[in-house]
């Protein structure tokens, strides 16, 4: 919480109490004050406020009025708390103090960068980034050290987001210069160089572009780029990522992807997902989970309300749990909360595919639905991958490399198949990795496993796959979801180290 005079502010909630009592506050109104707070007494200017508050349309002045107004009336009596910058902006005069030093924001928008480094292209974040302190931490260092550092991570866990904070924090703390390219439309090597060419302002998208002339364009700058969806161009991406980082020591590159570059100087950083309460946690153990509170905060978004009572809590723990902790797929179950209710969305967590539709309509089509997101990555799989994904689709709990080619080598697949497979699937964000043990496990996050089974269901060997698992694993082996998912499963913290199956 964030206490500015009599004010108190959760920037996470977007919640504004005054003395304890809470206040209705718009949304655009929310936007401005969580400008005017994260830029921390320096003048937030107009053009930041439009280019946050209204970023896809054109507005008059006098929104910008009619918004200041009601954050205004916020301060109360405390009428000087937002002084206007004549000709300028706006500027918060009342300190900013957080209880906790963690609470103050992470994050720096892009109005506090303005006439330090330069931010090309890179996205403004409308919401708070929740539960990725640590990792941008992490990560800002690993940027010191290594010149790629790629991160990693299942379909919609926030690979992009935490990208984008991790990047405009760095061009604010250190003058570094930040070019944000996307691949997500690309596809194939010219087009990849085309569009970091133009990103890096040599030639057009279209153009056919020279190594040499994109080298040229880098050297000599200290510059961060934001390389965002390489997965589906990975070959072309791990190659002009080494060729830029031997050409300029200045340069550093942050990519993400569903799948390693696999570059000569890269680090991995694993994106875990949000932490999610487990089975037996008390109210408090559930509302302080990062992904309970990033549902909270898309249903707070959304106007809708969730009850604090027991039951209630009970429902949003299950939801979070059994939706793996991953946001898209938070999101997408908030947006159905505020039209169907809570209990309704744990009823259809079994048909999470039919249900969780219909997302924000600017979203890339693969973040529309929640079965769109595992498309993506399921189409970039070998056949053999496939073959595998849907055999290990049985397997509701952790399972040995053994168990597994027990189970998916029949047929035209052998035991040196299922293993090759099980590397590329691992490497590929399709299979969980346990470090916790000698021996290395595995396991599938539930949603995951329920598009595993029902590939294997739309294709004829289901019978079998099931009979060789009930003959080859003895029934003891299998531990309910609640004791298999949730931080601990995943061995604490992510890891920086290089994919587990290599
Ligand atoms: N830590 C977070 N707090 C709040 N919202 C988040 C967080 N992480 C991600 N989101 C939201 O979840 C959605 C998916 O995030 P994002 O696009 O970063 O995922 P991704 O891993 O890059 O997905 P893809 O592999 O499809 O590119 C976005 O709408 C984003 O705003
Ligand atoms: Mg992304």
């Amino acid at each position: 919480m964030i206490k500015i005079g009599r004010v108190t502010v959760s920037l996470e909630m977007r919640e504004v109490y005054v003395e304890d009592r809470l206040l209705q506050v718009g949304s655009r109104a929310f936007d401005i004050l969580e400008l005017l707070i994260r830029a921390e007494g320096q003048t937030v200017t107009k053009e930041d406020i439009f280019r946050h508050v209204w970023p896809k349309s054109v507005v008059g002045e006098n929104n910008i009025h009619v918004q200041l107004s009601a954050v205004r009336k916020i301060f109360g009596a405390d009428n000087h708390a937002i002084r206007t910058i004549s000709g300028r902006g706006y500027r918060l005069t009342i300190p900013v103090e957080a209880n906790d030093p963690a609470d103050l924001p992470a994050t720096v928008p892009a109005c506090e960068a303005t006439g330090a480094a330069s931010q090309s292209g890179l996205p403004v974040c409308h919401a708070p980034l929740i539960g990725r302190d640590e990792a941008m931490a992490e990560i800002t260092r690993a940027l010191k050290g290594t010149p790629i550092v790629t991160l990693l991570g299942p379909g919609g866990i926030g690979k992009t987001q935490l990208g984008i904070a991790v990047a405009r924090s760095i061009a604010a703390t250190s003058g570094m210069d930040v070019c944000f390219i996307t691949l997500a439309s690309v596809d194939n090597a010219q087009s990849v160089i085309g569009t970091v060419a133009a990103a890096l302002g040599v030639g057009r998208a279209d153009g056919d572009v020279p190594l040499q002339s994109l080298v040229a364009a880098i050297r000599g700058r200290k510059l961060l780029v934001l390389l965002d969806n390489c997965e589906h161009v990975i070959e072309s991406a791990a190659i002009i990522c080494e060729m830029l980082v031997q050409a300029s020591a200045d340069l550093r590159i942050l990519a993400t992807s569903r799948e390693p570059l696999r570059t000569r100087d890269e680090k991995f950083y694993w994106v875990a997902p949000l932490e999610t309460p487990n089975v037996h946690a008390s109210a408090k153990e559930i509302l302080a989970c990062s992904s309970v509170r990033m549902f909270l905060a898309q249903m707070n978004a959304l106007n809708t309300v969730v009850e604090h009572d027991r039951s209630s809590l009970e429902m949003l723990a299950t939801i979070c749990r059994r939706l793996d902790g991953i946001p898209l797929a938070l999101e997408l179950a908030a947006a159905r909360t505020a039209v169907f209710g809570i209990r309704k969305l744990v009823s259809e967590l079994d048909d999470r595919f039919q249900f969780l539709t219909g997302g924000r309509r600017t979203a890339p089509a693969r973040q529309q639905t929640l079965e769109a997101a595992l498309d993506w990555s399921y189409q970039l799989l070998s056949v053999t991958e496939r073959l595998v994904l849907q055999r290990l689709g049985v397997f509701a709990a952790r399972f040995s490399l053994e168990a597994a080619c027990n189970v998916a080598a029949c047929g035209r697949l052998s035991r040196h198949e299922v293993t090759e497979a099980i590397v590329g699937l691992a490497s590929k964000c399709f299979l969980m990795t346990t470090f916790d043990s000698k021996t290395k496990e595995y396991f599938l996050l539930e949603t995951t496993r329920e598009y595993a089974l029902r590939k294997l269901h739309e294709s004829e060997e289901a019978d079998e796959v099931l009979t060789r698992k009930s003959t080859y694993l003895a029934p003891v082996y299998e531990q309910p979801y609640g004791r298999v998912f949730g931080v601990a499963a995943l061995g604490g913290k992510p890891s920086m180290e290089p994919v587990a199956a290599r």
